[in-house]
C-alpha cells in the first residue's frame, strides 16, 4: 500500500518536502507523493508564493502533485493549464478545505454540493485527460452534514481520475472531532474510483487499523501524523518503530536541512525565526514542553539554536 503526504499549507511547503524526502528516503521513509498546499487564484490572479512552491526546484527529488483549489470551471481551467505548462502532468483538486471563507465562495468543501459547476469541471477534466493530464481530488463528506456527497457522487464518479482521497468528516468539524468510519465505507462502496484514507494517522499501529477496516484502499495520506513523527513511513515500512535516539537522530537532520534552506534565503532574523519555528507546532509530544517553549520563546537565532540543542 501506498503512502502519500498530505498537503498542509504553512507546514509541507517544498523545504519540508525535500528534505523529508532526502532524509527518510535512504531508509524507505518517503511518501510515495508529496501533495502541495493549494495553488489558488487571489484577486484574479494565481497567487504566486503557490506557484513557485508548486514550481520549486527543490521539486526535484520527490513526487509533487499540485493541489489547486477552484470554486469554477474558470478558476480550475487558469490553475491546471498553468501547473500543466510547468510541466506537472497530475493535479489534485481540492474538495475539503473547511475555512469558512472558502467554503462560502464555493470553494474546497464548498464545491461538494455545488452540481453544475462540478459538472463543468468534469467537462474540462475530459478534455485536459484526453490531452494526457491526471487528475485525482481530496475531499470532505460534507459541509455540515457526513451524507451531503451522495448529491453528486455520480458526477464525480464521472470524472476522469486516478483516485480519490477521502477525509471523513465535515467542514464544520475543521480538524477535530469523531471521524466518519461507516460513511466512509458508505462512500468506499459508491465511489468507483480507487480511493485514499485520510485522518489522524499517527502512529505504525492507526495504518495497519485503517488498512485492514478497508483492504480496498490503494493508499492512506498522513498529515499532521508526518510532522509529528517524521519517520512514520520508514517505521510503517520497516513493521516496528524507532526507538527515540534513532527519531530524534533524523528529526535533527531534517531539522538542519530545512534550517539551512531558510537562512540562505530569507531575509531577516526574523523571517527565519517565524519559518523555523512552524516545524515545531506538532513535535511538543516528541521534544518535550519545556523546550517547544523555549523554541517559541527565542526572539535571537542564538536563543533558538540554544533550545534546540538541548534536544537529544
Ligand atoms: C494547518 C493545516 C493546513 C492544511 N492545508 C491543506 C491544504 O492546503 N490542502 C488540503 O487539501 N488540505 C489541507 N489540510 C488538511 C490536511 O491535508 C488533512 O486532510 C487533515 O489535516 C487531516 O489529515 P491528518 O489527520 O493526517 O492531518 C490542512 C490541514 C491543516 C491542519
Amino acid at each position: 500500500m501506498k503512502i502519500f503526504a498530505a498537503p498542509l499549507q504553512g507546514y509541507t511547503e517544498a523545504p519540508f518536502r525535500h528534505f523529508h524526502a532526502g532524509v527518510y528516503g535512504t531508509c524507505g521513509g518517503a511518501a510515495h507523493a508529496y501533495y502541495t498546499p493549494f495553488l489558488r487564484v487571489e484577486h484574479g490572479e494565481p497567487r504566486s508564493r503557490d506557484l513557485r512552491d508548486a514550481l520549486s526546484p527543490l521539486n526535484d527529488n520527490h513526487t509533487v502533485v499540485p493541489q489547486i483549489i477552484a470554486r469554477d470551471a474558470a478558476e480550475f481551467s487558469m490553475l491546471t493549464d498553468l501547473l500543466v505548462s510547468g510541466g506537472h502532468t497530475t493535479i489534485d483538486m481540492n474538495m475539503g478545505c473547511p475555512f469558512p471563507p472558502q467554503v462560502r465562495k464555493g470553494r474546497g468543501a464548498g464545491l461538494i454540493p455545488r452540481r453544475e459547476q462540478l459538472l463543468n469541471i468534469a467537462d474540462l477534466m475530459h478534455g485536459k485527460a484526453e490531452g494526457g493530464t491526471k487528475f485525482t481530488i481530496k475531499m470532505r463528506l460534507g459541509i455540515d452534514r457526513p451524507d451531503e456527497w451522495i448529491e453528486n457522487i455520480d458526477v464525480i464518479n464521472s470524472m476522469p481520475l486516478t483516485h480519490v482521497t477521502v477525509h471523513p468528516r465535515v467542514a464544520r468539524q475543521q480538524y477535530s472531532g469523531e471521524l466518519y468510519l461507516c460513511e466512509f465505507a458508505d462512500i468506499v462502496s459508491r465511489l468507483t474510483h480507487p480511493v485514499v484514507f485520510n485522518g489522524d494517522l499517527r502512529t505504525p499501529a492507526d495504518i495497519d487499523t485503517i488498512a485492514s477496516r478497508f483492504p480496498t484502499l490503494v493508499a492512506v495520506m498522513a498529515g499532521r501524523g508526518l510532522l509529528a513523527r517524521p519517520s512514520l513511513i520508514a517505521e510503517w515500512r520497516e513493521g516496528r518503530e524507532w526507538d527515540r535516539d534513532k527519531r530524534i537522530r533524523h528529526l535533527l537532520a531534517l531539522h538542519d536541512g530545512v534550517r539551512q534552506h531558510y537562512e540562505t534565503t530569507l531575509c531577516g532574523e526574523t523571517q527565519i525565526l517565524s519559518k523555523l519555528k512552524t516545524f515545531w507546532d506538532y513535535l511538543e509530544e516528541e521534544i518535550g514542553h519545556k523546550t517547544t517553549k523555549a523554541i517559541r520563546k527565542a526572539t535571537t537565532l542564538p536563543h533558538y539554536n540554544q533550545a534546540i540543542t538541548s534536544i537529544h
